[in-house]
Order: structure tokens, then sequence, then C-alpha cells
């Protein structure tokens, strides 16, 4: 795990993890009761126990100067992107582009926040909504 400078972490935070990365860059606020993980168990096989199937794993990556709200839980394989804001209780299933305000569950782009000028975070509302829709 990766942390940068200027970070701060609430309390009751959680982490899980089985091998792969979790990076925070500079400047993240991450609020109390959130969950990172960047492993989960594989669909089981019904005849066998959960805990006894293998893991899937993916890098979690959290953006500069980026804001997690209160309970939010963040799935492996995502990428949140700098400046974004991550709504309270909000489960992150999906990549997040840069500048944008996410929330609920799933997390969907709610809102695209002055200053982003990053391509990716063009039309992000359309383009997410979208995918998840
Ligand atoms: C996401 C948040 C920042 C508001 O962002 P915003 O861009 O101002 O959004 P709005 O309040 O205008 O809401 C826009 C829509 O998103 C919905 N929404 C807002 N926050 C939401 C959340 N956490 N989960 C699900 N939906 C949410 C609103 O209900 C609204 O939906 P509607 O258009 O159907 O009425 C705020 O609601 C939030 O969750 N803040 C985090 C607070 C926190 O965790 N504090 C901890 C102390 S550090």
């Amino acid at each position: 795990m990766q942390i940068g400078q200027n970070v701060s972490i609430g309390r009751y935070f959680g982490l899980s993890g089985v091998g792969s990365s979790i990076t925070i860059e500079d400047d993240v606020l991450i609020s109390e009761r959130v969950f990172i993980t960047e492993s989960y168990h594989t669909l089981p096989d019904a005849t066998y126990p959960v805990r006894h199937q293998s893991h899937s794993i993916g890098p979690v990556h959290i953006g500069r100067g980026t804001w997690i709200g209160i309970g939010v839980a963040i799935m492996p394989g995502v990428t949140i992107g700098k400046h974004c804001v991550i709504g309270a209780n909000s489960v992150v299933t999906h990549d997040v582009p840069p500048y944008t305000v996410a929330a609920g569950v799933p997390a969907k782009v709610i809102r695209r926040l002055d200053g982003g000028d990053d391509a990716s975070a063009q039309g992000a509302l359309g383009d997410q909504n979208k995918d998840n829709d």
C-alpha cells in the first residue's frame, strides 16, 4: 500500500487485500468507516465453501485531492481520479473520472466539477451513466 503526503484517514478505516496494490495519492481526505479492498472471492462453486475459493484481485488507485465520504466501500480494480468527491455510503465498482462527484450504490457520476480540464472528465455524466444503466 502506498500513501502520499497530507493524507487524512478517519476512524474505523478498513483494508482488505491479498497481493495487489492500493495507492492513495497526496491530499486525499478519507472520512470515517471507509473500506477499500483490492480482492474478493471469485464466484463460488456452490458445492464448495466460499472461503476456500480463489481470489480475484485488482489494484485500487485514489487520485490526488479526492474526498471519500463517510461509509464508502471501494471495490477491486477501481481508479478514482484526482479531485473527485465520493458521496456518503457509496459503493464504488467502476472507475470515477477526475473532477467529478459520484454517489450511490453502485456509485455513478452525478456532477462534473469546475476546474477539471482532463479529457476523461469531459462528458463524464453521459458516458459513465450510460455504462451503468
Ligand atoms: C455527494 C455530496 C457531496 C453532494 O454532492 P452534490 O453534487 O452537491 O449533489 P446534490 O446534493 O446536488 O445531489 C444530487 C443528486 O445526488 C443524490 N445524492 C447526493 N448524495 C448522495 C449519496 N451520498 N448517495 C446517493 N445519492 C446521493 C441526491 O439525492 C440528488 O439526487 P436527485 O437529483 O435524484 O435529487 C453529498 O451528498 C455527500 O454525500 N457528502 C459526503 C458527506 C460526508 O461523507 N461527510 C463526512 C464528513 S468528512
